[in-house]
């Protein structure tokens, strides 16, 4: 038999304080999603209203097929920075017409839907996926352009935006513009760039420059309609393909526009779905509070995978590292998870071994991380950690088979890279509220930080002041633990989102089908030279 048993006990004392922990930081996670979904807050969606307009999210809510999921992308970015949190753009992926499509919609209720540091580094990634998934693409469109006092930080990268859009399209991915309101300035490459674009009566303004501009630049007399409005784009331009009466006949429009792409995916479809035999309410439960206890990933996947059934490659080798075979919603899958937290020189090549395997398979590959990183220490640098690391870091640095990795607990260290970290391009990373990821664990940052400074006061023959050690031993702990956690990560667009480790199947299931957008395909070779 190849299902797993869970040992997992709902009844024990330790059971109900890792659920308690987890419900805390759900509570608190969901009050930062709530600043998102509030956009530019009471004031700005009521005059957003009073002109007669739909929100971002009711915008997408009617493009999308009724009851279908929407995985919201990048919720928290800007958290903790100067901007709004969100980022004033909403992405995701959702179904249009039974065609998985990424979708972004500015918002136009925080400071007129402009794009700051934040929003740019979130469009990016969103188009990113669509690209590497052979996502279409459909921008629902009303912006005040660039953030003007951040130009400095996006006007010259914000080009990336234009040369995504007409990149997707020569790659034969679909892209449809529907513009509800501004879209000037750069803004206007958005349609311009589209295959497709759409334009709502009355309200778009598409124009390099508006009125004013142009009557600096050649004294004309002009107005918005005249300049860049859907009658004249649609009459006179053709920039405008189809006009729209208003914006709920522009997302029907849009609607109608996906349904024709005769879009295919290139890829397999998924096989029989089973769900697990253990209940995914209990994921809630797995993790502990204090990560340095460690927990069984098994458990995880026993609550993660079709019917529970995982086929574990070398059980007994390489024992802190979990590695098997399964489905996910009808996908077949490589699962890599961190089972003791440590990485030593037999998990690095286990895991090197198996991301191989997978990539002569055609087999996606998940990383569940839970890892302090790769094992110090005299033995084990007389052992060859490194030249095995750096193995594992080379099969997943050189694999192309699509990757998702899941950061359940700790993900520290070069451990953070071998297991598929942000730099490692896996297609979707996510992150529970859980989730630590930092160079190291704040404590060890904050001594070492305290034994250099130390050793730096011997060697120049000063006294050690151990009072303002402790001191900044503390703060940087303090810091360090703030810059770890899963809110400040997600704020700065360094995973794709903070879930709820409930969702983790459903969130894996909508990344797999749509990683099969495009053809699954292993490297075959092509990997670097592996020290042995
Ligand atoms: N950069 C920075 N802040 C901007 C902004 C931009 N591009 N566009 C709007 N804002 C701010 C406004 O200053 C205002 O702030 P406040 O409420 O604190 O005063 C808030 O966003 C809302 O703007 P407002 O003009 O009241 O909203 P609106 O819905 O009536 O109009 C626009 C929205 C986008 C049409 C209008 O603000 C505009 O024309 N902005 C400039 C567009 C532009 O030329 N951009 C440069 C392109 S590169």
């Amino acid at each position: 038999m190849t299902v797993l048993a869970s040992a997992l006990d709902t009844s024990a004392p330790e059971y109900a304080a890792h659920r308690a922990a987890m419900l805390a930081k759900l509570d608190d996670l969901a009050a930062e999603h709530a600043k998102a979904v509030a956009g530019g807050g009471e004031k700005y969606t009521a005059r957003h209203r009073a002109r007669g307009r739909l929100t971002a999210r009711e915008r997408i809510e009617l493009l999308l097929d009724p009851d279908t999921p929407f995985l919201e992308l990048s919720p928290l970015a800007a958290w903790g920075s100067d901007y709004a949190v969100g980022a004033s753009l909403v992405t995701g992926i959702g179904v249009v017409e039974g065609v998985e499509c990424l979708i972004t919609a500015n918002d136009p209720t925080v400071r007129g839907g402009a794009s700051n540091p934040w929003t740019l580094k979130k469009a990016l990634r969103a188009n990113e996926i669509a690209a590497a998934n052979r996502l279409p693409v459909v921008s629902l469109v009303e912006s005040g352009g660039a953030d003007l006092p951040s130009q400095k930080e996006i006007f010259i990268p914000g080009g990336g935006l234009f040369r995504d859009l007409t990149r997707l399209s020569a790659a034969g991915v679909p892209t449809v513009a529907v513009v509800f309101g501004n879209s000037t300035a750069g803004g206007a490459y958005v349609p311009g760039m589209s295959d497709h674009v759409i334009m709502v009566k009355e309200q778009a303004k598409v124009f390099l420059g508006g009125p004013p501009l142009v009557r600096m630049a050649t004294g004309e007399e002009s107005d918005d309609e005249s300049l860049g409005g859907a009658e004249m784009h649609a009459r006179v331009s053709g920039l405008a393909d189809y006009f729209a009466v208003d914006e709920k006949d522009a997302l029907r429009q849009a609607r109608r526009v996906v349904a024709r792409l005769n879009w295919r995916k290139t890829a397999d479809r998924p096989g029989h779905v089973e769900p697990p035999l253990h209940d995914e309410d209990e994921l809630l439960g797995i993790v502990p509070g204090d990560l340095k206890v460690p927990f069984d990933p098994r458990e995880v996947i026993a609550r993660l995978v079709d019917g529970s059934d995982f086929d574990e490659f070398k059980p007994r080798y390489g024992t802190s590292l979990v590695t098997g075979w399964a489905r996910l919603h009808g996908h077949p899958l490589g699962i890599l998870a961190n089972a003791q937290g440590v990485l030593f020189s037999e998990e690095s090549q286990k895991a090197a071994q198996f991301i191989q395997l997978a990539n002569q398979r055609d087999i996606p590959l998940l990383f569940l991380h839970n890892t302090t990183g790769y094992m110090v220490g005299r033995a084990y640098e007389q052992g060859g950690i490194i030249k095995h690391g750096a193995m594992m870091i080379n099969a997943v640095s050189n694999s192309r088979v699509p990757h998702l990795s899941v950061l359940m607990g700790a993900s520290y260290g070069a451990g953070h890279y071998g297991m598929c970290g942000r730099a490692y391009d896996p297609r979707f990373l996510f992150a529970w509220p859980s989730a630590k990821s930092a160079v190291m664990g704040p404590q060890q940052l904050a001594g070492v930080l305290s034994l250099v400074a130390r050793a730096s006061a011997a060697a120049g023959g000063r006294p050690y002041d151990e009072e303002a050690d402790a001191a900044l031993r503390a703060m940087v702990e303090q810091q360090i633990e703030a810059e770890s956690l899963p809110a400040f990560l997600s704020g700065r667009l360094y995973d794709d989102g903070v879930i709820d480790p409930r969702d983790t199947r459903t969130v894996l299931g909508i990344c797999l089908s749509a990683v099969h957008g495009a053809p699954v395909e292993g490297a075959r070779g092509g990997f670097g030279v592996f020290r042995m």
